[in-house]
C-alpha cells in the first residue's frame, strides 16, 4: 500500500492527545486538557487557525515567533517545493554549499557592521552555544554574564545562562563560571566586568521571558563597558530578531553594534529548524585557526539545503511585504489599544513592548472582595489570575495565548507580523471583555478556579 501521511491523519487524528498522554509528555498533555487547549487544529493559514469543527483561532503564540510571516506562506510553500524538486545534492558535507553561502550573504548585509563570519546551526539553543564556545576560544576567558529573568534556551550549554529559577531546577550542577547580573545595574555589571576573567555578556536586548526592556541607556553603556574589558557583547535574537519589534534586529533600537548576534526561529519560514550565528571574522577564525582544525566546530544538518532555501524566501518575504515597517506600525496601535486598558482595569499594571511583541502585566486588585480572590489564586499558584485570563481569552474569543513565564502574572504576545488592523481591534477588545468580567467575583472568569481545581484533583 502507499504511503499517505494524508490517510493515516485522517485515520488517526482523534488520537492525538492519547498519544502523547502514552508516548510523549503526559503532563504537558494533562495541562492542555485541564486549561482547555485540547483542540484539534486542522488547519492553519495566515494568523489564524483552524479546529476539526471549523471554528477559527487567532493565534497570538506564533510558533513562539517561527511564524512572523504567518503559517503558510504562499512563497515559503513554493520555495520548500522547488528546493525538494530540484533534486540537489543536499548535505554532501565535503563541499562548500551555494544555498549555505547564498543565505549567509543576505544575513551579513543586514547586520551591524564588522559581523561578517556565519556559523549555521538548527536550533536557538544550538546558535547560543555556539556564541558561547567562540567566545571562550576567542578571548581565553572563562566567565559569562547573563542578565536576570534571562532565557537562552534549555540545553546543559544554556540552562546556565537562564535566569529563571524554575528551569535551573533538577538539573544541576550546572556549568560553572556562569554569573547573573541585574538589567539597568551598570555598576553591577562593570564590577563583574572589572574582575577581567568575563569573556561575553550574553543578552536578549528585549526579554521574551516578561517582556522586559532595558532603560535607553542601559545596552549602549553595557556594550562600552565589554569593549572597555575586554568582554564580547553577544545579542540573542533568536526570538526578537528577523522584524518582530520593528527592526530587522532588535539590538538596532540602540544603535549597538555586538560582536555576535544569533538568529533561530522565524529564519526558517516555520516548516523546518535553523538557526545561525554570526559574528566578527576575528572571533570566528581564532576558532577555525588551522586547517587541521577547519571541523572544530560543527553540527550534521547545519547548512542544510532546505533550511538555507527557506531562509532566503523568509528575507525575500520580509523586504517585498515591508514585513518589518509594518510591525513597527502595528505594534504602535496595538500597545496603544491594550495601554488604555491601564486605565480601565486596576489589574492591568503595565503594558510593554516594541513593535509586535506586547507584555501585559497584571496585578492585585483594590476592591477588597477581588483582593482576596486574587490573594488565594496566588497562593494556589503564582500566576493563576494570569491562567485565567488566558484560559478566558480562549474559551470566550478563541484567542491564542500563553502565561510569559513560571509564575509571573504577565501574557506575551506575540502575533505574526502580517496581522492587521482587524486583528488589533479584536485583539484589544476581547483583552476589554475578558478584564471587565474579572471586576465581578462571580463572572466566568473568577469561575474558572473552582473549575482548575477540580480537573487538577481529578487529574
Ligand atoms: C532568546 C532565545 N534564545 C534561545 C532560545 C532557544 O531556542 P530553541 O528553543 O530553538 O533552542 C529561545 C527560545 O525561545 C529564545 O527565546
Amino acid at each position: 500500500m502507499a504511503f499517505s501521511i494524508a490517510q493515516l491523519i485522517q485515520a488517526r487524528q482523534d488520537e492525538q492527545y492519547d498519544l502523547h498522554l502514552r508516548y510523549i509528555n503526559p503532563s504537558f498533555a494533562r495541562v492542555q486538557r485541564i486549561i482547555g487547549f485540547d483542540k484539534t487544529y486542522v488547519r492553519g493559514e495566515g494568523a489564524y487557525l483552524w479546529d476539526a469543527q471549523g471554528n477559527r483561532y487567532l493565534d497570538l503564540l506564533s510558533g513562539y515567533s517561527v511564524f512572523n510571516l504567518g503559517r503558510g506562506h504562499p512563497t515559503i510553500q513554493q520555495a520548500l517545493q522547488e528546493v525538494i524538486a530540484l533534486e540537489r545534492p543536499n548535505l554532501v558535507k565535503m563541499d562548500c554549499p551555494l544555498l549555505a553561502g547564498l543565505l549567509a550573504e543576505a544575513l551579513v548585509k543586514r547586520m551591524p557592521p564588522g559581523l561578517e563570519a556565519v556559523f549555521f546551526a538548527n536550533s536557538g539553543a544550538d546558535a547560543v552555544d555556539t556564541a558561547l564556545k567562540f567566545a571562550r576560544a576567542a578571548t581565553q576567558r572563562r566567565r559569562v554574564l547573563y542578565l536576570d529573568h534571562a532565557f537562552h534556551g534549555l540545553t546543559l550549554g544554556t540552562l546556565p545562562a537562564n535566569g529563571g529559577a524554575q528551569f535551573r531546577q533538577g538539573f544541576e550542577p550546572l556549568m560553572p563560571a556562569f554569573d547573573a547580573v541585574e538589567m539597568d545595574d551598570l555598576a553591577a555589571l562593570e564590577r563583574e566586568l572589572r574582575k577581567g576573567d568575563v569573556a561575553c555578556f550574553l543578552v536578549e536586548p528585549i526579554q521574551g521571558k516578561g517582556v522586559y526592556i532595558p532603560r535607553d541607556e542601559y545596552l549602549p553603556q553595557a556594550q562600552r563597558l565589554c569593549r572597555k574589558y575586554g568582554a564580547l557583547l553577544i545579542c540573542d535574537e533568536v526570538q526578537m530578531g528577523m522584524g518582530r519589534t520593528g527592526r530587522f534586529l532588535s539590538c538596532e533600537h540602540w544603535g549597538l553594534e555586538p560582536d555576535m548576534v544569533t538568529l533561530s526561529k522565524s529564519l526558517s519560514g516555520g516548516y523546518v529548524p535553523v538557526s545561525a550565528c554570526i559574528m566578527r571574522r576575528g572571533l570566528h577564525d581564532k576558532v577555525f585557526n588551522r586547517l587541521e582544525r577547519s571541523q572544530v566546530h560543527s553540527t550534521t544538518f547545519g547548512q542544510n539545503d532546505v533550511s538555507m532555501a527557506m531562509g532566503l524566501a523568509t528575507l525575500h518575504v520580509l523586504d517585498e511585504e515591508k514585513l518589518i515597517e509594518r510591525a513597527a506600525v502595528m505594534g504602535e496601535k496595538l500597545l496603544a489599544g491594550l495601554a488604555a486598558l491601564k486605565d480601565k482595569y486596576d489589574m492591568v499594571l503595565d503594558v510593554r513592548g516594541k513593535g509586535l511583541v506586547v507584555g501585559i502585566e497584571f496585578g492585585p486588585p483594590r476592591s477588597l472582595g477581588l483582593k482576596a480572590a486574587w490573594a488565594a489564586a496566588e497562593a494556589a499558584q503564582k500566576g493563576l489570575f494570569t491562567q485565567f485570563v488566558v484560559m478566558s481569552l480562549m474559551r470566550d474569543h478563541r484567542i491564542l495565548t500563553q502565561v510569559g513565564g513560571p509564575d509571573v502574572n504577565i501574557i506575551k504576545l506575540l502575533p505574526p507580523l502580517i496581522i492587521g488592523d482587524d486583528e488589533v481591534q479584536a485583539i484589544v477588545s476581547a483583552f476589554d471583555a475578558v478584564m471587565a468580567e474579572a471586576q465581578h467575583l462571580t463572572g466566568r472568569v473568577w469561575g474558572l478556579m473552582g473549575n482548575l481545581v477540580k480537573q487538577a484533583v481529578r487529574g
